[in-house]
């Protein structure tokens, strides 16, 4: 009977290590997904499939207005009840999924306006305070669970490659390479622990509030973020190491845009694994650390001087064209990216599809490209995530232990099953793996 029972403690603890993860997928929702025509445009109802897969949702983005300092929507036409009332639409999602958790953001990179505000805030307590307690209100009214501070540091210069491309660099670092970024890094570090742990004390107030911290692509955490003094005060931290290289950044190089390990001679940060392993040797424990993964590919137009193997490092001439439904240069959805894989090149004036470079390490990403024509056009090439490598991410995630994965975003997943059918290819991939 003893001997039973023990089998049976065993099974049970057995049972529970391959049992449901409890790791996260933050699921972020980009609001201006709602704006964009057509094919593209993603409406409430579109993130329903999605839903049963993430154990967060994140409404991007709110701002902060640059005299009050309060944290504002950004599209008061969209966002609030006496427009379209979005927020409430998005959080009244709780009631079909009770355990999401829905999170108001506020920055990533959507707040255009007057960008020195972020760091002029962090310098003044009364600037904070009038956020801290502006956001809670705006949080609190429309049924979020909580905030995210997806802070607009100032990012870091572009990374010479490697050397042999030391000419072209050279002239960048004599234009702008010695000045810094920011000459008050330390004041603003302090600012921005106090406002963690005053928005902290302000969201405790308040039964069950989250807060998270994102990390946006090119800021450096360890100028900006002291690690030991804010990891216990947020619920998570989401690290979003994509757009290493991009087209806008980097328009003169194609590049893997966001590598896991990092791929030879190139700089030793500029990747996931340095990355959350900064975060690691800081002393976050690693249930809290999140690891951004992106929809989208970062692309670059090929001319006659790129290298006809396609590997990069590869020279390039600026951002490729923008695609038929996100419509900006030098980026394009999941769904465009595999249309430009699988059509077939059979009717006339279309150019060919392009060619998918696979890595079998799994350590540096898919890319796919196309070389320019006789006459100079139609070069391509692209780094993106497909759902084998946003499966990587998630393997590499449950490998160190760290605490989920994001999505980022959404809206530029396969939400429509253009691909394969399926919808939310990249979500499900991470999903799977976690
Ligand atoms: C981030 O800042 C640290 C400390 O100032 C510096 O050593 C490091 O090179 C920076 N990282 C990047 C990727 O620029």
């Amino acid at each position: 009977m003893k001997a039973l029972l023990l089998l049976a403690t065993v099974s049970v603890a057995v049972a529970a290590n391959i049992g449901p993860s409890t790791g996260k997928v933050v699921c972020y929702y980009d609001s201006k997904s709602y704006v964009r025509e057509s094919q593209a445009r993603m409406l409430p109802s579109d993130l329903e499939p999605a839903l049963s897969f993430c154990t967060h949702l994140v409404y991007g983005y709110a701002g902060i207005h640059p005299e009050t300092n309060k944290m504002v929507p950004l599209n008061e036409n969209l966002d609030i009840d006496r427009g379209h009332a979005n927020y409430r639409t998005i959080t009244n999602f709780k009631t079909k999924y009770p355990n999401l958790k829905v999170l108001l953001s506020v920055g990533g990179d959507a707040d255009v306006e007057d960008p020195q505000k972020y760091n002029l805030l962090l310098e003044s307590p009364q600037a904070r305070t009038a956020l801290v307690n502006s956001g809670v209100l705006l949080a609190e009214q429309h049924g979020f669970d909580g905030i995210d501070l997806a802070w607009q540091f100032p990012k870091i210069k572009p990374k010479k490659i490697r050397s042999s491309l030391g000419s072209f660099w050279h002239s960048i670092k004599k234009t702008f390479g010695t000045t810094p970024v920011d000459d008050k890094e330390a004041e603003h570090r302090e600012g921005f622990t106090a406002l963690v742990r005053e928005l902290k004390a302000a969201l405790n107030l308040k039964p069950n509030m989250q807060l998270a911290i994102t990390v946006l692509p090119n800021v450096n955490a360890s100028i900006y973020m002291d690690v030991p003094a804010i990891i216990n005060l947020v619920d998570y931290v989401n690290i979003e190491a994509f757009d290493q290289q991009t087209p806008e950044r980097n328009p003169k190089e194609g590049d893997y845009a966001s590598p896991i390990y990092k791929p030879q001679s190139r700089n030793d940060l500029l990747n996931v694994d340095a990355a959350t392993s900064y975060w690691v040797q800081a002393g976050a424990p690693g249930n809290k650390i999140v690891l951004g993964v992106s929809t989208f590919g970062r692309t670059w137009k090929l001319n006659a001087d790129s290298e006809p193997s396609g590997v990069p490092p590869i020279q390039a001439d600026g951002p490729g064209e923008a695609g038929p439904y996100t419509k900006t240069e030098g980026i394009l959805s999941y769904p465009e990216v595999c249309g430009k894989l699988l059509n077939p090149n059979h009717q006339k004036g279309m150019r060919p599809h392009l060619r998918k470079v696979t890595d079998p390490s799994k350590r540096f990403g898919t890319y796919a490209f196309r070389l320019p024509d006789d006459s100079g056009e139609g070069g391509l090439w692209i780094s993106y995530e497909d759902p084998e490598t946003a499966g990587q991410k998630a393997t590499y995630v449950k490998s160190k232990n760290l605490g989920g994965v994001s999505i980022v975003d959404l809206s530029m997943d396969d939400f429509r099953g253009l691909c394969t059918g399926d919808k939310y290819p990249i979500l499900r991939a991470t999903k799977y793996h976690i």
